[in-house]
């Protein structure tokens, strides 16, 4: 079976890579020469993720019968509906129903008319002034986000980012005169710990994975600016460390809801979908809806899945998901390797070098991400570049896994947060938890 991908990044090298173990017949499209991928596909072609009919045509060159795509970027502007228009099969959303990601308006509107549990305070203004008279009758904290995609850097935190009503305001105007935001959202700043939990969707049927935990604050220590995510961390068992059964059920439970509503309204979604949660004092609460697998933590759970990845792309575009789709019971810890500076300036544009039969050795996986071949050798793009992930019967020895792993790997001007996966850190959020739900 030929199918297309679509995107260069970790998520998409290891959807690829399950797709390969499926006996697929890939065909890639990519803006960067992810050696990853090259290697997988039959042909590539390296284009910006964004040119629609330039993919179409590649699609009808090759014959292909189904399509992957792993970025936003393409859903937001119809990709999945162009593709669909000429006979392709996409295991991801229409321009509609990606709505639930590319506007978090749409998302958090959606929840409420359907009464949905897990959602929040919060308003949308396209007007300065407006935002302001609501800004100065608030009695909580707030978060202020572009309404648009903004590639999880856009998201600003009071008490963390922005430290007065100033600092708040000069934000707010600065999205609302910003093209492309879309306006701003202003939301109730939630109080506890976040976990992603993704789902495969077929219209109407959900079939979750592992639960995964991602750090977006670029440095150690959980400080700085919002990223991408840096790494991620899942456990044998599927859940958490400081999240119970029941927390899952609720959250898969939003899940289910969200995808019934958007059903009702007619424009049912199809392929993965990611929720990322916090868990507050009064249970799990919506931070995101996303309209695709997440990176890093597609990384952990790719590698874990047993069912043939091919089989239940075709399921979700055919409706035909079933609940019980299996994931080996191992623990997985997943570290980025990223340009110093990103999250704000990459220095990018450096020589990375990785001895891979290391790495394999270890048994750990390896997934290329924003690096460039070039003639032969490995260069840093200004986003995140290779993500190692270690697996293990537990935590601790799937973190140790990756830290050996990660050391066959040099390059100048890289860094890693290596606290992701370490007892501490999470022993932290186990307590933060207890004194939060005590
Ligand atoms: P997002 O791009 O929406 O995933 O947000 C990036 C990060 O900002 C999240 O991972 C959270 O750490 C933080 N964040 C977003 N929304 C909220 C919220 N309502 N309350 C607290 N933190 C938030
Ligand atoms: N890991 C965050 C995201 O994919 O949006």
């Amino acid at each position: 079976m030929r199918i297309l991908t679509v995107g260069g990044g970790g998520r998409e090298h290891a959807a690829v890579e399950a797709l390969y173990r499926s006996g697929a017949e890939i065909y890639s499209v990519m803006k960067n020469a992810n050696p990853g991928i090259i290697r997988r596909a039959k042909e590539y072609k390296l284009i910006s993720e964004r040119l629609i009919d330039d993919i179409c045509e590649f699609a009808i060159e090759h014959d292909v019968g189904y399509a992957f795509i792993g970025p936003e970027a393409p859903l937001e502007i119809g990709l999945v509906d162009a593709l669909e228009n000429i006979g392709v099969k996409c295991a991801a959303p229409t321009k509609d129903a990606a709505r639930i990601e590319t506007s978090k308006a749409f998302m958090r509107e959606l929840v409420s008319k359907y009464n949905i549990e897990g959602n929040i305070k919060y308003a949308v203004f396209l007007d300065a002034e407006e935002a302001e008279k609501y800004i100065k009758g608030l009695t909580f904290e707030i978060v202020v986000k572009p309404i648009g995609l903004t590639g999880g850097k856009g998201v600003k935190v009071q008490g963390e980012h922005l430290n007065s009503h100033e600092e708040i305001m000069a934000y707010v105007r600065e999205i609302i005169g910003t093209v492309g935001m879309g306006g701003v959202i202003i939301e109730e700043k939630l109080i506890g710990e976040e976990f992603t939990q993704m789902v495969f969707v077929d219209g109407k049927h959900i079939a979750p994975m592992p639960m995964v935990q991602d750090h977006k604050r670029a440095y150690e220590g959980d400080v700085g600016p919002n990223t991408g995510g840096m790494g991620s961390y899942s456990d044998a068992n599927h859940l958490l460390p400081f999240i119970s059964e029941e927390v899952r059920n609720k959250a898969l439970e939003i899940l289910r809801n969200i995808v019934e509503a958007m059903n009702t309204e007619d424009c049912p979604y199809r392929g993965p979908m990611y929720g990322q949660f916090m868990l507050t004092k009064t249970g799990p609460k919506i931070i995101e809806i996303n309209a695709r697998f997440g990176d890093p933590e597609a990384m952990n759970v790719l590698p874990l899945l047993e069912n043939d990845f091919l089989t239940l792309i075709k399921d979700m575009t055919g409706g035909k998901l079933r609940e019980d789709v299996k994931f080996k019971n191992l623990a997985t810890v997943c570290k980025y390797v990223v340009p110093v500076g990103y999250g704000t300036v990459s220095d990018s544009g450096h020589e990375i070098r990785i001895n891979e039969d290391g790495i394999h050795e270890l048994n750990a996986e390896v997934f290329y991400a924003n690096v460039d071949l070039i003639d032969g050798k490995l260069f840093t793009g200004t986003s995140r570049s290779i993500g190692v992930v270690g697996i293990g019967e537990t935590i601790e020895e799937a973190e140790k896994k990756c830290e050996d792993a990660l050391g066959f790997i040099v390059g100048d001007s890289i860094c890693v947060r290596h606290d992701i996966g370490k007892r501490e850190l999470i022993q932290k959020r186990i307590d933060r938890i207890k004194n939060l739900l005590s």
